[in-house]
């Protein structure tokens, strides 16, 4: 029998400190046959009311606290807990479980380990622009084992939604815009969280989320529906989640959005046509924090009940945060709108996947015995450093770099102006986790760590994040979470001017508040606030060189400061160890490698705006302007900064393509170029390759990425890269939705970004 989890996977052992592999990993290869008669038999000593308790996910809160939550687990009314997330807590309700119910049957427990657990790596988006899969990889790896030392056994991640959208504020925690390069990268996070078997001491179960297209949401406007053709579906939208499940992803979190008019948590076609029947997923499906009550409001329910019946029906496993599964079940049983064998069907899936996490051989697999736990949770021995400040340093993407005003030199005086330049919470950016901001470190501790007393490093904040007070209260709405100065703006603002005068260079960290890159966090605007662009405006007039260190969770409009400033550094949100390796960066200790997983357009008013879009049959040209061609008359229809766009402190030169021919069965191309490094520094690059299908049955994108590697050259040295094409490559969904490889003429490009490519020709067969 098949099992859904992946052979091993090589990772960088180098890489890791000793802790991460104290414990040996213990194979563990799921044999289904003995998983369904284990479970089989589990589902026959049940009553249905402990079938129904199996599907009920909660947190404690006010509704739900401690005791209700005890009493639950007595009555064998729950299946798993999500929001715990320390040893003891996760402990005292395992011992109710194996000392109060009747079936003893443990529960698993969850939570949103998406970029990091304790110690906090740079945010999705910020990994996809590294594109080092190796890096990815330590990510994942480490989240899993700082997650499952905590005791947990799921984590809700990775967010695979394709997002053309930087108006969604989660455009933040998935990777970009890519399928190819979101579709990688959620695997490799797959692979590295599960390990061998998410039942290992140091590895976790994921939840691929949000099925499906919750990137796609209208206008960027969170929870909105999706409408959307299948052939763009099954092309760009749907292959991450696909990907994710094949590298053998345990879980899948439902979307809250409809797509084409069904809500996904009510869609049977989703959940069960195509995730059951098409892809053979075995794992569970988890509904999103109360969708299930939502299909009201969708439109698609009338009541409570038949909310239920519909979710349970499309094929909802798990209800997450609602009590509507527990409540209304089994009056839907017994009045026969809802069958046991549906009920089972779900129950199935919660157990198998309880049996995977080996939960039913030790319930205490992920905590260890009595007295074993960790004194203190957020012990800084816990954290892992110096992994999260290399691979944040490999998420930074230079995008601008005048004269080469950086590396900036340890001497003189330099400014640092900003008012993210010393907030610990931002950094981290949306869905830290367990990490503590206290923990993290600044872009102003990292520069004064670096230039020690070689130079004199002077700060001011500047400004608030925004002088805006509806956004300052939408921010800070359930806590204090943006610092608001009591100083009038323009005394900040003369402050940092007075202290830009006596600088030699200004570095100035502007950008978001981890809030405005989040959940329910969609901007109309997608400029710098107000408050922060004048404070650029005003420091720039004092003529010394600039350097911005944008720290944000989406591609921003950053066309005026692109004109004012010399530098730019994009650094997304990128961990604890962020400070030191933006200081790495920017002092040249580190040579930038990153790329950008997503296009920067120059207004809002371009949108959507994304690179492997189709042509249309009046394209503009802008050498030979014609009012009737597709463009806008008060905008160029070119992107600021396009898809895999980065500067390095080097250069690089690549060579035109040579391509052969690969004999085997699906094997096309081989396409080689020779990249040299053309500067005077070592440096890393990321070479890509993408794919146009100039005349096909259907419009084809202009181009599409297919691969890329990162390669080191040192300076002079030349490294001959090749991308073998399959068959896979050229195919598409064609017009009834079949996918095809259609013979003809295929145009390869091959680059360092997705503008700047060689070209070459060939025709398949
Ligand atoms: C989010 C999910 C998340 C869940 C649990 C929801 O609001 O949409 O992405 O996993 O909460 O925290």
């Amino acid at each position: 029998m098949k099992s859904m989890f992946p052979k091993a996977i090589v990772l960088p052992l180098t890489f890791f400190c000793a802790t991460l592999f104290a414990e040996p990993i213990e194979p563990q290869v799921i044999n289904e046959t003995q998983r369904d008669h284990f479970v089989s038999a589990l589902l026959k000593k049940m009553t249905l009311d402990e079938k129904i308790g199996q599907l009920r996910l909660i947190s404690v809160g006010p509704e739900t606290p401690k005791s209700t939550i005890k009493e639950m687990i007595e009555k064998g009314q729950v299946g798993a807990i999500f929001n715990t997330v320390t040893r003891p807590d996760i402990r005292v309700m395992q011992d109710q479980v194996m000392q109060l119910s009747r079936l003893k049957i443990p529960l698993f427990f969850a939570y949103d380990v998406v970029h990091g657990q304790r110690t906090i790596f740079p945010i999705p988006l910020g990994l996809a622009a590294s594109w080092d899969t190796k890096a990815v990889a330590t990510v994942g790896r480490i989240s899993a084992l700082e997650a499952a030392q905590d005791g947990l056994n799921m984590t809700w991640a990775p967010m695979v939604d394709v997002s053309h959208e930087p108006r969604w504020g989660r455009s933040s925690e998935g990777f970009g815009e890519d399928t190819y390069l979101t579709s990688i990268m959620g695997k490799t996070m797959v692979e590295a969280m599960q390990g061998n078997s998410p039942a290992d001491r140091n590895s976790v179960m994921t939840s691929v989320k949000h099925f499906a297209l919750y990137g796609a949401v209208e206008g960027g406007r969170e929870y909105n529906s999706v409408d959307m053709s299948p052939q763009q579906m099954f092309q760009h939208y749907l292959p991450p989640y696909q990907t994710a499940l094949q590298a053998g992803s345990g879980g899948v979190m439902v979307s809250l959005n409809a797509i084409n008019g069904v809500p996904a948590t009510a869609n049977h076609w989703l959940l069960t046509d195509l995730l059951r029947h098409q892809w053979h997923f075995k794992g569970i499906t988890v509904s999103d924090h109360g969708a299930i009550k939502e299909l009201i409001n969708h439109g698609v329910a009338s009541d409570p009940a038949d909310a239920v019946r519909i979710a349970i029906k499309a094929g909802i496993d798990m209800s997450m945060s609602d009590q509507y599964y527990s409540q209304y079940l089994p009056g839907l049983v017994k009045s026969g709108a809802v069958t046991v064998a549906e009920v089972d069907n779900a129950t199935r899936h919660v157990l198998n996947v309880k049996y995977d996490m080996g939960l039913f051989r030790d319930a205490y697999r992920h905590l260890g015995p009595v007295g074993s736990d960790p004194q203190d949770t957020n012990a800084e021995e816990r954290l892992h450093r110096a992994q999260a400040r290399d691979v944040a340093a490999k998420s930074l993407v230079l995008l601008k770099n005048w004269h080469n005003v950086l590396p900036l030199k340890k001497q003189g005086t330099i400014a640092l102006i900003g008012p993210l330049a010393d907030s610990q919470r931002d950094i981290m950016g949306s869905w830290s986790a367990a990490g503590v901001a206290k923990q993290s470190v600044t872009l102003l501790q990292g520069m004064r760590e670096a230039v020690a007393n070689r130079a004199t490093l002077l700060y001011a904040r500047g400004s608030n994040i925004t002088d805006n007070a509806k956004v300052q209260a939408f921010l800070n709405l359930y806590e204090p979470a943006v610092v608001v100065d009591s100083r009038s703006a323009k005394q900040l603002r003369d402050e940092a001017v007075a202290t830009a005068k006596k600088a030699d260079v200004v570095v100035m960290a502007v950008g978001e508040s981890q809030g405005m890159a989040h959940e329910a966090s969609s901007r109309s605007d997608i400029r710098l606030p107000k408050a922060q662009r004048d404070l650029i405006t005003a420091v720039k007039a004092t003529g010394k060189p600039l350097i911005l260190v944008l720290m944000n969770g989406r591609a921003l409009d950053i066309t005026q400061q692109d004109g004012q400033a010399e530098g730019i550094l994009e650094t997304w949100f990128s961990g604890t160890e962020g400070g030191h390796a933006i200081s790495d960066v920017l002092f040249g200790d580190v040579n930038p490698s990153g790329k950008l997983p997503v296009t920067f357009p120059r207004s809002v008013g371009q949108l959507p705006l994304y690179y492997n879009h189709l042509p249309t049959g009046r394209p503009y040209d802008f050498t030979h302007p014609n009012k009737y061609t597709s463009h806008y008359f008060d905008i160029n229809n070119s992107p600021l900064y396009p898809f895999g766009f980065g500067l390095s402190y080097t250069t690089f030169s690549v060579s035109p393509i040579t391509l052969a021919s690969i004999s085997s069965e699906q094997g096309v191309k081989a396409a080689s170029v020779t990249v040299t490094n053309s500067g005077k520094r070592a440096g890393s690059t990321i070479v890509q390759l993408y794919l146009h299908d100039p005349v096909a049955s259907i419009s084809r994108p202009v181009k599409e990425l297919k691969a890329f590697q990162k390669i080191q050259l040192q300076p002079g040295e030349s490294k001959t890269v090749t991308f073998a094409l399959s068959k896979n490559d050229l195919g598409f969904w064609n017009q009834q939705m079949k996918w095809v490889v259609e013979p003809g003429e295929f145009d390869v490009m091959i680059g360092t970004d997705s503008v700047h490519t060689e070209t070459k020709s060939f025709t398949y067969p």
